[in-house]
């Protein structure tokens, strides 16, 4: 059996850090409000590079860390809610820039569940033998779809990239994915793109388009799909929780974890929390997450891990994974 097997990871976050103090002078708000609420201390706020920047330099990072060129991919998927262009994908602009020559290249919207979709569409074309390598990167600058003027929702988000390199193999890597949709059409989490607007209309649409969110009825929402995607991503297998060494949440706010844990009755401890320094960076905090964890050395060979996420669309998504890296 073909296995998707990570070999490498990389991460790459815009140099400037806004913490909620500077915040504070943006909006009504303050440190204490925005730690105790979502556990958020700081973010990475890009003054210039795009999407497509920051995940060319995760790329570049996850290859070296894998130790394979670029033109050994056979495959760029990557997930965005914040795309440089309509089109061109921005996978084919990072493929471009890349040199991947070789590799198709294509971009997966699932907002935050993006990496997810990503990695559970690369792990079935290795598994069908149709594909040898893929990169998966995530990669967003969510500053660019934000109301700086909405407090509840600036406070949030932060900019970044993350990227794995997956490989064939014999022996082990993902070993179960599950993903999921439910169309949020009362538009509890939508961030718009440009107006319906043409000579031929009546009435063009007007307005601004940011992101929006319901934050009672998403937190609600992640909690509770969290716990199914858990449950899901582990049936059928003969893992259970208590095997799993570090479950790698999407990184929206720490209170939801604190509710998941103990719903579910397991320590906290074993969900991996970096929130606190890049905010809420959409599909790509989970790699952003993996990456540093990788590079603290906490994961050792024969690791069980989880990563779960949950997003706009709404969409959810698990993936149970043995490590595969000493
Ligand atoms: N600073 C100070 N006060 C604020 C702020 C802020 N930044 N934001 C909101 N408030 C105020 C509200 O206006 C409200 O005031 P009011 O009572 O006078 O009306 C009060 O604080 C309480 O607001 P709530 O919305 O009840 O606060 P809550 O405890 O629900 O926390 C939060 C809000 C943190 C947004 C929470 O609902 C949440 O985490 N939801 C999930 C959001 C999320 O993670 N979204 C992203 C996931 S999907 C994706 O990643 C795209």
């Amino acid at each position: 059996m073909n296995y998707a097997s990570i070999i490498g990871t990389g991460t790459y976050v815009p140099e400037k850090i806004v913490d909620n103090h500077m915040l504070s002078e943006l909006v009504e708000t303050n440190d204490e409000w925005i730690r105790t609420r979502t556990g958020i201390k700081e973010r990475r706020i890009t003054t210039g590079e795009n999407t497509s920047d920051l995940a060319l330099k995760a790329s570049e990072a996850a290859l070296e860390n894998a130790g394979i060129k670029p033109e050994e991919l056979d495959m760029i998927i990557l997930s965005t809610l914040t795309p440089d262009y309509f089109t061109p994908a921005t996978a084919c602009l990072v493929q471009r820039r890349l040199g991947a020559k070789n590799a198709v290249a294509f971009d997966i919207s699932a907002a935050c569940s993006g990496f997810l979709f990503g990695l559970d569409v690369a792990d079935s074309f290795i598994k069908a033998g149709k594909a040898k390598k893929i990169l998966v990167v995530s990669s967003e600058v969510m500053s660019k779809v934000i109301d700086w003027k909405d407090r509840n929702t600036c406070v949030l988000f932060g900019d970044g990239s993350g990227a794995v390199v997956l490989e064939a193999s014999q022996k082990t890597g993902i070993l179960n994915t599950v993903i999921g949709s439910k169309g949020d059409i009362e538009g509890n989490l939508i961030s718009k793109s440009r107006n319906v607007s043409n000579p031929f209309m009546e009435t063009p649409e007007t307005g601004e388009n940011y992101l929006q969110m319901n934050g009672k009825e998403i937190f609600k929402f992640a909690t509770r799909i969290m716990r199914k995607a858990l449950n899901d991503v582990l049936d059928g297998t003969e893992i259970d929780l208590g095997d799993i060494k570090y479950i790698i949440p999407h990184q929206a706010n720490d209170r939801m974890f604190e509710y998941v844990a103990g719903k579910m009755k397991f320590d906290k401890e074993k969900f991996y929390v970096n929130l606190e320094r890049f905010g809420n960076t959409s599909s790509a905090s989970i790699p952003i997450a993996l990456d540093e964890m990788a590079k603290k050395g906490l994961l050792e060979k024969g690791d069980k891990l989880i990563f779960v996420g949950f997003g706009g669309g709404l969409t959810w998504g698990a993936a149970l994974v043995e490590w595969q890296l000493n």
